[in-house]
């Protein structure tokens, strides 16, 4: 198949991208850069042995989107790009509104119109807001605590009336819970731009020594340990799931739902027990306030995309923490170049 990846040179998006070459496909990346690197790209194609056509634009820019799509001839979209900072978006929410559902509107638009109907769709667990409890199934209620998770569920809305409105729209709506891990080969992996958000990223940073200590956020939640329980899952894992969507919507018509997670929930102290075996370095931490809007467990039934598509989280916490770290230790700095080199020493 011919497949269009917004945001595919991103952190879920790149690893997505060298399974669909591996498998066959003829992949076009349509990426800003706004949070991702050119460098990834490349490093996409080695792991492949393969080439892909990267376009960079902006998905909002509608006469870009014309001509990629007159360009080719699209079996499917998948659906990454979009900004994702929680506390970003409820600084800048019409930064998030533009270009999460505004961007998506113009990519919908455009499908619609070289029909092309078949899509997945990058969403996100935090559109069941505050769970009322665990594990969490795709008949949960849904809601959002902020701006970024209300763009997600306004583009699950959206989607399900183009669904409904005509029978010839398949689209998968993929809920991931908190991807973490890296390419085996260490060469790929997540790169967060300045002090990481989420806990993966900053305990790295912190094992790698360019963090001094976490602060864990609250030690005080009704969970085993007192600490916020996730379901983490390897982004390998969660690439693999975009794959099998892609698969069944070759088939289903309409927009389903399906939760990608474990379906196993691991607490902040686990993680850090976890990392330390798997990096054999010592992450301190000291435990602070709550984070506001963080519940104390989040985790998947995920049930629902094993019956329908064949799909199955293969990889443990241990696989997870050791990919995170292989990424981690080979760039401490990301896709960015060591800040010495090529600098002789004198
Ligand atoms: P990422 O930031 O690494 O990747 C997103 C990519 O989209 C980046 O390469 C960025 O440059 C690109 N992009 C952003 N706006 C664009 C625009 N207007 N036009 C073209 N490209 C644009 O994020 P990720 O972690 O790979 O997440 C991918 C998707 O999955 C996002 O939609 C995110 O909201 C969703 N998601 C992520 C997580 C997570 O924890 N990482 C969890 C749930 C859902
Ligand atoms: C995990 C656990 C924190 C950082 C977020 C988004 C969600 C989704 C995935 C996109 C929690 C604790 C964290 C730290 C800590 N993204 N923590 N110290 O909050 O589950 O989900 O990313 O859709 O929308 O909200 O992930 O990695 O930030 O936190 O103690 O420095 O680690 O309190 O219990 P979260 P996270």
């Amino acid at each position: 198949m011919e497949i269009l990846v917004t945001g595919g040179a991103g952190y879920i998006g790149s690893h997505t991208c060298v399974q669909l070459l591996e498998a066959g496909h003829d992949v076009v990346v349509l990426d800003d850069l706004s949070n991702s690197k050119r460098e990834t790209i490349k490093r996409v194609e080695e792991l492949a042995g393969k080439p892909l056509r990267f376009l960079q634009a902006d998905l909002k820019d509608r006469a870009v989107l014309e001509r990629t799509f007159a360009d080719h001839a699209f079996d499917a979209v998948i659906h990454f790009a979009g900004s994702k900072s929680v506390g970003e978006s409820v600084r800048a929410p019409l930064d998030y509104y533009f270009n999460n559902v505004y961007g998506s509107l113009v990519l919908f638009d455009t499908m619609r119109r070289f029909g092309v109907k078949k899509l997945v769709f990058s969403s996100s667990a935090t559109v069941y807001g505050l769970p009322r409890s665990c594990p969490i199934d795709e008949t949960f209620p849904l809601s959002a605590t902020n701006p970024y998770g209300r763009s997600k569920l306004m583009i699950e809305e959206i989607l399900r009336d183009l669904a409904a409105s005509d029978p010839e729209w398949s689209i998968a709506l993929l809920r991931y819970f908190n991807p973490i891990g890296a390419h085996k080969s260490g060469r790929i992996g997540e790169d967060p731009n300045g002090i990481p958000n989420n806990l993966i990223p900053y305990i790295a940073q912190v094992a790698v020594g360019k963090l001094p200590q976490l602060m864990v956020y609250g030690g005080d939640y009704e969970t085993r340990d007192g600490t916020g329980v996730r379901d983490y899952l390897h982004v390998e894992d969660l690439a693999a799931g975009h794959l099998k969507a892609l698969d069944r919507i070759r088939s289903a018509a309409g927009a389903e739902a399906y939760n990608l997670g474990t379906g196993k929930g691991y607490s902040v102290f686990e993680i850090i027990r976890a990392f330390e075996q798997a990096s054999g370095r010592p992450v301190p931490f000291v435990v602070t306030r709550r984070r506001p809007g963080d519940v104390a467990e989040c985790y998947a039934d995920p049930s629902k995309a094993k019956r329908e598509l064949g799909w199955e989280a293969a990889r443990g916490i241990e696989e997870m923490c050791e990919d995170s770290w292989r990424w981690q230790a080979a760039n401490p700095n990301g896709y960015d170049a060591e800040p010495d080199a090529g600098r002789r020493s004198s």
